[in-house]
């Protein structure tokens, strides 16, 4: 895959250059997804109040029990936003969203967090990501999937390189992380590559 921005993984900035790469993702046989319940919501809640978490996904509000199951119930209803829980041998670990449908472009946003830091960094995200964009491009017909990620958070960038997303463009200083104005990068994924992707398995 090429594309015309990639980002500078060891000095994490955005680096406008030709990049290839030609990474081979391996799937994890224990990592499932299965649909969000109620009884959910307390570990949820428990992720997103760990500084990790909540700065990578950009948290903007106080998180709290009643907003985390208000939030399932509406993923649930499955209109605006669909919505997985990672399961490793069997235990909730994170999960994986997509929203922001768009029924005329046929395109949707991801979004990803595995909760425990001994639960990354092994397969267990680019797993679950691969299923969610099967599942999802199927069921809603989409064309492309997208995706915004601050330009410091290497590792799910290399996740969503290896993967087949693409870095289309830098939304310049558009997220605050730990305090400080940086840069995010937006990147997609059409149909097709992901249709090539699933064919060379
Ligand atoms: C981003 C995130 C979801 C990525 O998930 P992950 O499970 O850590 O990432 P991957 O599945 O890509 O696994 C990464 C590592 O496992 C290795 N790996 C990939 N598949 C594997 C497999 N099947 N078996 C063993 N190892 C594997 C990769 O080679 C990679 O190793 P490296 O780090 O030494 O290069 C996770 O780090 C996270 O939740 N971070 C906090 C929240 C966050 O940043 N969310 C994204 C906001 S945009």
């Amino acid at each position: 895959m090429s594309g015309l921005i990639s980002p500078d993984l060891n000095g994490m900035e955005a680096v406008e250059t030709e990049w290839c790469m030609d990474m081979h993702m391996r799937l994890r046989e224990d990592v499932t997804l299965a649909e969000i319940a109620d009884d959910c919501a307390g570990r949820m809640l428990a992720w997103m109040q760990t500084p990790d978490v909540a700065e990578a996904v950009g948290l903007s509000v106080e998180p709290s029990l009643e907003r985390t199951v208000r939030w399932i119930q509406q993923a649930c209803q499955g209109h605006d936003r669909r919505a997985w829980a990672i399961l490793l041998s069997g235990v909730h670990v994170g999960n994986v969203v997509f929203d922001q449908f768009d029924s005329k472009a046929a395109t949707a946003r991801l979004s990803i967090y595995i909760g425990p830091p001994e639960s990354r960094g092994s397969g267990a995200g680019s797993t679950a990501i691969y299923k969610g964009l099967a599942r999802i491009f199927e069921e809603r017909s989409l064309h492309k999937v997208w995706l915004t990620v601050h330009a410091e958070n290497a590792a799910a960038i290399r996740t969503y390189l290896s993967l087949g997303f693409q870095v289309e463009g830098t939304l310049r200083e558009a997220f605050v992380w730990n305090g400080k104005r940086i840069d995010a990068l937006y990147m997609g994924l059409l149909r097709s590559e992901f249709r090539r992707r699933e064919a060379s398995r």
